[in-house]
């Protein structure tokens, strides 16, 4: 890989390629969609940039297009898409794939062990991605950065004020998990990027987290190539397409069918029937000043209709007061109402024909949080006037292009219009000002200008350098996807017994850090397990399996490995195999620290058989469980998916380890399944009886010596120093 910054951004629900993007086809592909295609690509062009990922879910699923189950799309020289499997291989809806994030994490990180680097930044989109970001820059140590696209607050509120209930709203929409993530990713992400400074006050305030959010204002980019300015094609008629040209003669056609003097400049508004749009007041403006109607003709696209009866009750009402307006008004012969327009091709058309007629764009709305219509009104050279609030306020102060009024007042709707139309200079100013500003302060090129200069203020050794440095003591996600050889062992009467061959093989493992990781696995709880790690002054391990392979951490910080609970919670019922186990009065519970999540553990005699008395009674319940026995006194049970050794196969697949590069050492009873596993196994000479069996088995070597010098024995055995 080149200099400079790897980036992963992640988006993962919704239809994501590098071509003919679907938008519209569901409610999770849609404006975000674009967005980071946009973004990676852009990002991609930037000379700082080495490599950009834009990691998605993988879906392979008859109901859509075979391109999203590409695991890896090239989409520009540095970018690619990647895309990862999780919850199986079918499209969901997002609300659905709270519960799969977890393998999702897993599974990149897997594929990070592939690549000759790990990224320095990872960037979440919406909650969901979010989550994954955080959790993938906790395991790399790098900074996290978080874009949410839409809050979950506000939707809560909105769909409140709809009149559903709120467990209406959590059954479809998982509410409460996705605001619950949202707090915590507020708190824990090294920046937020959002849109406009009304995002920052009107959605992430709504946070209890909201004041302890780290924010930067960076708007997205506008594709210029598409909102070309006016005057371009008129210098240079030879730019236009056929296509180009066809659509715009479609579209005078369509106006001037309802315009008695078409040489007029016009007053455009585009925007989808809502009442919240404030259709209606821009025609109360426009119908009440008679010299605003001599000056210039209106249009208004308020999006597709056919049968305004058929419609919804919103649309409906909006639509019906156009018409009743028009009417009530007599602008017949000035007011355009077209049916319908495509947005790909004709919108960008229809700004620059409002140009060319020297007219206004207004954006009536009463709210508008972000504004995308203004910025490409104005990047094709069309002035501008919208609300005093909100996102128009952001948009007025970068480009200067026209003006904000108090759209609650239909004569300032008409004065501001009036000011532009009458004034040539006005309007000259206004629209050369948005041509620039856009194209200063909106273009995908600044956005990731501003982008950078944050991540260089997050990675200050990148700004100095132009590359990584490596540090002293990497992330555990760096070492473990960067090496491959991994030794685990059990604590007690394996790791300790002898303290002098303990201190060897410590001196041992130090030396060959570069090249050999190195873990515990243990029936001791956390606490204890570091307990025995001051206690013989052994430093924190790399990995440590506790609680017989029911938690994973990662040292030196402790990290848990979420992704390991979710997996082994898969039909854990505890309450049920107590209640199962609870006639069996041999069985004594141990202490409080013995009893874990996901870990149940007892002292029991094994006399009368009392072993198979348990199996059968689990049994018979149909409690999918492990039952470990061992040192002829402990009773451990645990989910049927979790022990020592289904841990360590957990690492294996997860980062990637090959069996012949891992050495297993134990010497007891609940060590003997990771023995059996495909990395190689070491007994220690001190082993208990319950191993004895063991002898003959595939991969299992017996050593001589006991304890930590044993599993040196073991190391220079298999060849892993
Ligand atoms: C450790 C644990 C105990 C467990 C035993 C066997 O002693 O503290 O809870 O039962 O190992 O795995
Ligand atoms: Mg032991």
């Amino acid at each position: 890989m080149k200099h400079g910054l790897y980036l992963q951004l992640i988006s993962i629900h919704g239809l994501i390629r590098g071509h003919s993007l679907e938008l519209g086809r569901d409610a999770d592909t849609g404006g975000q969609t674009k967005y980071v295609v946009e973004l990676a690509r852009a990002l991609a062009a930037s000379p700082d940039v080495a490599q950009v990922d834009l990691v998605t879910r993988l879906i392979h699923d008859r109901t859509v297009s075979r391109d999203y189950s590409r695991p890896v799309e090239q989409i520009a020289d540095k970018a690619r898409i990647v895309r990862i499997q999780c919850g199986g291989r079918r499209y969901h809806r997002k609300e659905l794939l709270w519960p799969h994030l977890e393998e999702f994490i897993d599974k990149t990180i897997k594929f990070l062990t592939t690549q000759p680097r790990t990224p320095d930044i990872f960037h979440g989109h919406y909650a969901d991605a979010g989550y994954v970001a955080m959790q993938l820059a906790a395991a790399f140590d790098v900074p996290f950065v978080f874009t949410g696209h839409s809050m979950g607050r506000n939707k809560l509120a909105k769909l409140l004020a709809d009149g559903m209930t709120e467990p209406e709203i959590d059954r479809i929409y998982r509410m409460r998990t996705r605001i619950d993530h949202e707090e915590k990713i507020i708190a824990n992400a090294d920046l937020i990027i959002t849109s406009t400074q009304q995002e920052i006050d009107l959605q992430y305030g709504l946070y209890d987290n909201g004041g302890k959010g780290k924010y930067k204002v960076i708007p997205p980019g506008l594709e210029l190539d598409a909102f070309y300015p006016y005057y371009d094609s008129q210098l240079d008629i030879e730019l236009l397409s056929e296509e180009e040209k066809q659509t715009a003669i479609t579209l005078r056609k369509e106006l001037h069918r309802f315009w008695a003097r078409p040489e007029k400049p016009f007053i455009l508004a585009l925007c989808r029937p809502d009442h919240r749009k404030n259709i209606g007041g821009m025609i109360e403006a426009y119908g009440l000043d008679k010299e605003l109607q001599a000056i210039a003709n209106l249009a208004i696209f308020a999006g597709i209709r056919h049968d305004i009866k058929q419609m919804g009750d919103n649309e409906k009402l909006v639509l019906t007061e156009m018409l009743l307006q028009m009417d009530r008004f007599d602008l017949y012969g000035k007011l355009a109402i077209p049916k319908k327009h495509d947005f790909a091709t004709e919108v960008p058309a229809l700004y620059r024909m409002c140009a060319q007629s020297h007219g206004v764009f207004v954006n009536p709305a009463l709210v508008e949080p972000f504004g995308l219509t203004l910025i490409e009104a104005a990047a094709c050279g069309l002035p501008i006037v919208a609300t005093n609030d909100g996102g128009p306020v952001d948009i007025v102060r970068n480009c200067e292009s026209g003006l904000l009024v108090d759209v609650d007042r239909a004569e300032a709707i008409s004065e501001a219009i009036k000011k532009i139309l009458i004034d040539q200079e006005t309007w000259s100013t206004f629209s050369n000002n948005g041509i620039n500003g856009v194209r200063r302060h909106y273009s995908w090129k600044a956005h990731c200008t501003a982008t950078m200069s944050e991540c260089y203020r997050l990675l200050p050794q990148f700004q100095e350098a132009g590359k990584p440095i490596p540090t002293p003591r990497p992330s555990f996600g760096r070492r473990l996807t960067g090496l491959r050889k991994l030794l685990i062992c059990d604590i007690d009467n394996t790791l300790i017994g002898d303290d002098a061959s303990l201190l060897q093989l410590l001196a041992l493992l130090e030396e060959h850090r570069h090249e050999l990781a190195w873990g515990v696995a243990t029936g001791r709880s956390l606490e204890l397990t570091l307990e025995a790690m001051t206690d013989y002054n052994i430093p924190v391990p790399d990995i440590l399996i506790c609680s017989v392979g029911t938690e994973v951490y990662y040292g030196p910080d402790l990290r848990m490995d979420k992704g390991w609970q979710k997996h082994i919670s898969h039909l854990w019922k505890p309450e049920e195999i107590k209640e199962a186990l609870s006639g069996f009065h041999f069985l004594k519970f141990q202490e409080p620290e013995g009893q874990r999540s996901f870990k149940i553990s007892y002292y029991l005699d094994n006399e009368d058989n009392r072993l198979a008395r348990i199996h059968q009674a689990l049994d018979e319940r149909r409690l999918r469980c492990q039952v470990i026995y061992s040192h002829n006194q402990f009773l451990d049970i645990l989910p049927y998916r979790a022990s020592k050794g289904r841990a360590v196969n957990f690492l294996k697949y997860k980062y990637e380890f090959l069996p012949r590069y891992v050495m297993v050492a134990g010497d007891s009873g609940n060590d003997a399944d990771m023995l059996q596993g495909r990395a190689r196994g070491l007994i220690v000479g001190n082993h208990s009886e319950e191993l004895a069996h063991l002898r003959n088995a595939p991969r299992i070597y017996f050593s001589e010596g006991r304890y930590a010098s044993g599993i040196i024995e073991g190391l220079y055995h298999y060849g892993l120093l």
